[in-house]
Order: structure tokens, then sequence, then C-alpha cells
């Protein structure tokens, strides 16, 4: 596990979007694992800016997303492929046709993760993954739980990120409550994974993630088996290491 400890959130960004840049210079038709949430918003700017002065082409990349809510379509603002669109892709020059999130409205929603997994392998896999880190330690929407999940599948959100996540709704009860995210499993297979993480609120998961027992009460310790994991983490993050 790689750790780089930057001053504040801006240098994270610009730190997470370099290692995403070299992946798609060393090979321009990478399969790239994109997020949502507050922590990669900046690292997306930056890879606009990359985009927008020249220095890098997304035309053969393909993107496949962590997860979605459920019951979400992809015109709701609070949807991930929303999300997905008005920070990233409307601003670069990827195919949307290769730009894949898991489907919110899926009427069967366990055939459509099991879809979802066989596409994962059909563009050959995931060569680097972007993961946040939820203040309880999910990736994903992976939530803490006896078992470490593999494929992509349905989950009952936490209290604990409703709660998080009610800031982009208008009221917690529009929160949605279950959500598909792509397995620990999936997460694991990918080739390169890195993690953003800014912020005081986190820095109890990401000392967990980093030193603490490998346990699926902290789905992000099982990163401690990838072999290739880079953190790059702000001070306030990493204050309690
Ligand atoms: C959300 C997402 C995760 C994200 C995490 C942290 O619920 N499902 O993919 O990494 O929570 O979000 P944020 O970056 O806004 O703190």
């Amino acid at each position: 596990m790689m750790i780089y400890k930057t001053k504040n959130y801006t240098e994270m960004s610009r730190k997470a979007a370099n290692l995403i840049s070299a992946q798609v210079i060393l090979k321009p038709d990478c399969v790239l694992g994109l997020a949502t949430g507050s922590s990669p918003i900046g690292t997306y700017e930056q890879l606009i800016d990359g985009y927008q002065k020249g220095d890098l082409d997304f035309s053969k990349v393909t993107s496949v997303n962590l997860d979605e809510y459920l019951g979400l379509g992809p015109e709701h603002d609070q949807s991930y492929r929303y999300f997905m669109n008005t920070h990233l892709f409307d601003h670069i020059n990827i195919d949307k046709s290769r730009t894949f999130v898991p489907d919110g409205l899926a009427q069967d929603v366990e055939g459509a993760c099991k879809e979802y997994d066989a596409l994962i392998e059909q563009v050959g896999g995931i060569d680097l993954q972007l993961l946040g880190l939820g203040r309880n330690g999910h990736i994903g929407f992976n939530e803490p739980a006896e078992d470490f999940a593999r494929g992509t599948h349905c989950v009952d959100l936490t209290a604990s990120t409703i709660d998080a996540n009610k800031r982009f709704f208008a009221s917690e009860a529009d929160v949605p409550r279950q959500a598909v995210t792509m397995g620990i499993g999936t997460i694991m297979r990918a080739k390169k994974i890195v993690v953003v993480v800014s912020g005081a609120d986190k820095a109890e998961a990401l000392r967990g993630t980093i030193c603490g027992p490998i346990t699926p009460k902290l789905p992000a310790s099982i990163l401690q088996l990838h072999p290739d994991v880079t953190i790059v983490a702000d001070e306030a993050a990493l204050s309690q290491l």
C-alpha cells in the first residue's frame, strides 16, 4: 500500500488526477472504474483541465462506475449517472456509449447485477479503480457487514450513510434506502486502486483501512490485501495515524 499525504483537498485532487492521467497516457484504451461523492470531484476537475489543455485524450477509454441508488433514473439530479455526466463525461471526449453505471431503474435487479459483472469482464476488467471512503469505512456502497460481498449486488444503506448523504437531497426522507454496488470481489480484481480521502470525519475510517484488522465490519480494510493500492489523503484524513 502506497500512501501520499497531501496538505489539503486541492493537492489531493491534483495527485490523484496525475495517477489517473498516467494510466490514460500509458494505456489510451484503458478501463477506468469511477466513483461519485464529494471526494473525487476535484480529481475530475483536474482531469477536465488536462483534457482542455490537450494533454489527455479519453476517446478510447471505457468507464464503469461503482454504484447507483435504486429508484433513481439517469435524469434525476442525485443519480450517480447524472453526477458522472455533469462532473466529468460532459466535459471530456469520452464516448458516452462506453461509460457504464449500474441501472438504478432495473426491474430485475439481480439479473442486472449479474449483467454488470459480465460487462466488466467483457471489457477486459478494470485497469484503475478510483475509490472514495465512507465515514463508516464503506467503499462503493459496500456497507459494514458480516461478510465481504463478491459481485455486484443490491444493498440496504445504513443509517450512517443515509445521514452522510442527506446533504444532497431536499430531506432525509428523499434519500433512497437501497443501492446497487460493485462487490468487494469486483473492486479487488481491479489491477490498480487509487483511494482519495479528505477531511477529519474520515480519519477514523482511514486509520482502520490502513492499519486495522481486515474485517467486513470496515469494508475498506480488505484493501490491505490488494497488491497495488495508492491512498491519496490529506493531513486531516491522516490525523489519526
Ligand atoms: C457515497 C458513495 C461512495 C463514496 C462515499 C463517500 O455514499 N457511494 O462511493 O465514496 O459515499 O462520499 P464522499 O466522498 O461524499 O464523502
